[in-house]
């Protein structure tokens, strides 16, 4: 057993959990931090940051063959370089888990390398091919995330079904590309691929695209990736798939209807589990629920006394910055302090192109919940998004039809995932789309058309 006894050890050092460690260091704990793979997690390592690099490379690749020559911009002979773009998003990859390191050495964050295990409360076993060595802390945090599920019918292979994970390395642009799940995952991965010239066919259980999201705005986005090339089957189950001579053939079923679609690749991005094997949890008496998600109270505390977790592991929003601000809020919870997260004002962000951005309340959720009214307005009519040719999507607004309290706004357009953040300072800060309309808002800019909106509430937008 080391001799060192931490005031806090964290076990998984994604988004959630290296943030709870650095700033449990800055309230002046000594952390300790378990991980067995790269620091950073599932978001740095093979999620948010590695996807956000290959939309923004093949977005370029697009533009370039496609769109540049409107700017009178004329380019000859583009070629795609896939390794060269794999190797840049890589590259990126290894800076930001090495700037979690380095923030570690400066909070005096010791790194613990390898498996966690919890032995008891306030002491965990880590296992590496060096051996095993037991750490004591007086409280543990679990902060272990979560993995792709895995569908019996198409099990993840990693040659020709492939989970989110591998399908950022493929090292060969697939002919035809399905996939399974019309997501988050699923969306922004088929637009990389169709960007970068496979034929991409969806499939996706329900009705109908990102089934959580704004269904007018879904749809919206919906028909703009059609038109960017993606085919859609809704309503559609992948029962099966056969692999003959190299290629996958799955077959489907839509209500009475059936049919086998033959692809190169599948990404199977049906949604997250919650990662626990190994943590001893059932021996210790940590309660999950049926689904495998851990079980906290408001404070973050499991079952039992000293053992903590959030993030992915505890399930709700499965985003880096949900998970974030809950690493914050325990640490400050630990420390005496009155940590809290604000779930209402979690934003969420499809980085398709145009993106879509949304915060708060749906229009189908805000509407079965009293009268609301609406603002519309197109990115169009939007002098920005004119210059940039970005004119696709638009905004919308919903408010407390009595109070003009703003209770969501949804953003399909180019750059969405920035304007959103004016909203959800609106938001958190229990603004009325009047704050919003008499607010400046610099000129030229796509945040103009969130301005335009917050005042369309009243009918009292100008450019429309
Ligand atoms: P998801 O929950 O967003 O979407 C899964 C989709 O698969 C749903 O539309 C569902 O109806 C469909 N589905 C489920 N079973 C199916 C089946 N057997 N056949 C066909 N369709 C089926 O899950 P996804 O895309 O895997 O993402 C996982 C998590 O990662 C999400 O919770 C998301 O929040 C997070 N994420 C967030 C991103 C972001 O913030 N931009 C990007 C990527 C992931």
């Amino acid at each position: 057993m080391s001799n060192d006894t931490f005031d806090l050890i964290v076990i998984g050092a994604g988004p959630g959990g290296y943030v709870a460690a650095i700033r449990a260091a800055q309230l002046g704990m000594k952390v300790a931090c378990v991980e067995r793979e790269a620091l950073g997690g599932t978001c740095l390592n093979v999620g948010c940051i590695p996807s956000k690099a290959l939309l923004d490379s093949s977005e370029k690749y697009h533009e370039a063959k496609s769109s540049l020559g409107k700017h009178g911009i004329n380019v000859a002979g583009v070629t795609l370089d896939l390794p060269r773009m794999m190797a840049r998003k890589s590259d990126v990859v290894k800076a930001l888990t090495g700037g979690v390191g380095m923030l570690f050495k400066k909070n005096k964050i010791e790194h613990l390398r390898g498996q966690g295990r919890i032995v008891s409360a306030g002491v965990v076993e880590v296992a590496s091919s060096t051996g095993k060595q037991q750490v004591t802390g007086t409280n543990i945090l679990i902060a272990t995330g979560s993995a792709p599920i895995q569908i019996p019918a198409l099990p993840f292979d990693g040659k020709n079904i492939f989970s989110s994970t591998e399908v950022l390395s493929l090292t060969e642009l697939p002919r035809r590309l399905a996939v399974v799940g019309a997501g988050y995952i699923g969306l922004e991965m088929a637009s990389v691929w169709n960007r970068l010239g496979s034929e991409v066919i969806v499939l996706e259980f329900l009705e109908r695209a990102l089934p959580n999201m704004d269904r007018e705005m879904a749809g919206q986005l919906q028909k703009i990736l059609e038109k960017q090339g993606l085919k859609f089957r809704f309503s559609t189950t992948a029962q099966s798939a056969a692999i003959e001579s190299g290629k996958v053939k799955i077959a489907w079923t839509s209500g009475d209807q059936s049919g086998v679609e033959e692809v190169d690749k599948v990404l199977v991005c049906v949604g997250r589990r919650p990662v626990t094997d190994g943590l001893g949890l059932a021996e210790l008496g940590v309660e999950q629920d049926k689904r495998g998600f851990i079980k906290v109270d408001g404070h973050f505390a499991t079952s039992v006394k000293g053992i903590y977790a959030i993030g992915d592991v505890i399930g709700g929003l499965m985003l880096a910055h949900k998970a974030e601000e809950e690493g914050v809020a325990l640490a400050e919870l630990l420390a005496g302090k009155a940590g809290h997260v604000n779930y209402k004002a979690c934003p969420g962000v499809v980085y398709t192109h145009p993106e879509l951005a949304t915060v708060g309340l749906t229009e189908e959720e805000a509407a079965a919940r009293g009268a609301i009214k609406v603002g519309k307005f197109p990115f169009l009519a939007n002098g920005r998004a004119k210059a940039m040719d970005a004119t696709e999507g638009l905004v919308k607004v919903i408010t407390d039809a009595k109070t003009d309290r703003v209770l969501g706004v949804h953003i399909l357009g180019a750059h969405a995932s920035d304007v959103i953040a004016e909203a959800v300072l609106a938001v958190e800060f229990a603004a009325s789309s009047e704050d919003i309309a008499r607010a400046f808002h610099g000129h030229p800019t796509m945040s103009e058309a969130l301005k335009e909106a917050a005042m369309a509430v009243e009918k009292r937008a100008i450019h429309m």
